[in-house]
């Protein structure tokens, strides 16, 4: 069996014989996965529609969910939009290299096909060296979803990408696994107020110190995402097995039903902030929101691949430096519904 091609690369100084190898594939319109600071990201050139068209196919993702385009540069992101107000400038400024994408006003040249459709274009400045390495050297905004198959767990490491997409991609990038774990927050900059689309690394409080208040229709409970950007469905990050989020005062009465599910032979995950549970895969999760990011897909990740039957998660805190990990644990646990990216 032949599998793609993975090729190993330095995370804190990327191969420039490497990066030519990879963007020779994307200025061909090939598709090659990259690991970002968030997660990995499987690239194709921004501004050539059948190299985007490509994206979709690998990841069987929905034709409507657009597609960030990764950018080396301020400057370059300034090229694919129409305006660049002032409120994206303090942001860039203050959090690019980073978890952070903008959402704007498009220029023409930028393809439907990335935006779906859209008026709008999603643009990222991302701080990891192999990506900006990649970017630089193939002289082309990259557009980058995560790369997994459309709604399954977003991959932190080369190999989750490998099991994932295997050779629907001409070339994996491996630099190891992903520092922050979950992807970029996304802000909406083009109505009257800054709109939060996906809570993640960057809070709403960041945001707001710096963009005004936000439009607080869009700081997005899970189900209200799909109104306001057609792409954030539901389901999403969400493995194979069935996945319960516990409260606090539950334990007990969980504990019981562990024990009797693995007694009648079922697998049963966990995955634990302070409660103890007696199962036999109970992951023990880090206590700070940062940690319990970076932690979150690789324990998503291995849990399924033990081929659990139900995974319990315990609810973390409902505060503004957990809305990235609730958000994404939410849509882990929402039952089967159409697909996203
Ligand atoms: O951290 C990240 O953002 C990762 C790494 C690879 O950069 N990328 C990522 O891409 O998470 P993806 O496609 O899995 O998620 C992008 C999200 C989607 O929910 C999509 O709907 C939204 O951003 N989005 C992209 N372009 C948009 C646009 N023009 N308008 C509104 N939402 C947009
Ligand atoms: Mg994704």
């Amino acid at each position: 069996m032949s599998g793609p091609l993975v090729l190993p690369i330095s995370a804190e100084h990327p191969d420039p014989a490497v990066l030519a190898e990879a963007a020779g594939i994307l200025q061909a319109g090939g598709l090659v996965a990259f690991p970002t600071e968030t997660v990995y990201g499987v690239g194709a050139n921004a501004l050539d529609p059948r190299a985007i068209a490509r994206i979709f196919s690998a990841k069987g993702r929905p034709g409507f969910n657009p597609i960030i385009a990764h950018v080396g540069s301020t400057e370059e992101a300034r090229e694919l939009v129409r305006s660049w107000p002032e409120a994206a400038e303090r942001l860039a400024a203050r959090f690019w290299p980073g978890p952070l994408t903008l959402v704007l006003p498009k220029l023409p040249h930028v393809p439907d096909t990335l935006t779906a459709g859209a008026p709008a274009v999603a643009v990222r400045l991302p701080a990891h060296p192999v990506a900006l390495g990649l970017i630089r050297v193939a002289g082309m905004p990259i557009a980058a979803p995560s790369a997994n198959r459309s709604s399954a767990i977003s991959p932190t490491t080369a190999e989750h990408v490998r099991r994932g997409l295997g050779d629907r991609v001409d070339l994996i990038l491996d630099g190891g696994p992903t520092g922050v774990g979950i992807e970029s927050t996304v802000v909406d900059l083009t109505g009257s107020a800054p709109r939060i689309l996906r809570p993640g690394p960057i809070s709403q409080q960041e945001i707001e110190a710096l963009a005004g208040r936000l439009d607080r229709r869009a700081s997005p409970r899970p189900g209200e995402e799909a109104l306001l950007s057609p792409g954030l469905l539901d389901r999403h990050y969400a493995p194979r097995a069935r996945v319960r989020l516990f409260g606090a005062g539950e334990g007990a009465t969980l504990a019981r039903e562990v024990a009797r599910r693995e007694a009648a032979g079922e697998v049963v995950g966990g995955m634990l902030l302070e409660e103890e549970l007696p199962g036999r895969h109970m992951l023990r999760m880090p206590g700070d929101p940062a940690g319990y990011a970076r932690a979150l897909y690789a324990a998503l990740h291995q849990l399924d691949d033990l081929g659990c039957d139900l995974i319990v998660i315990e609810e973390v805190p409902d505060e503004i430096l957990w809305a990235g990990v609730r958000d994404r644990l939410a849509r882990a646990a929402t039952p089967e519904a159409p697909a996203s990216g």
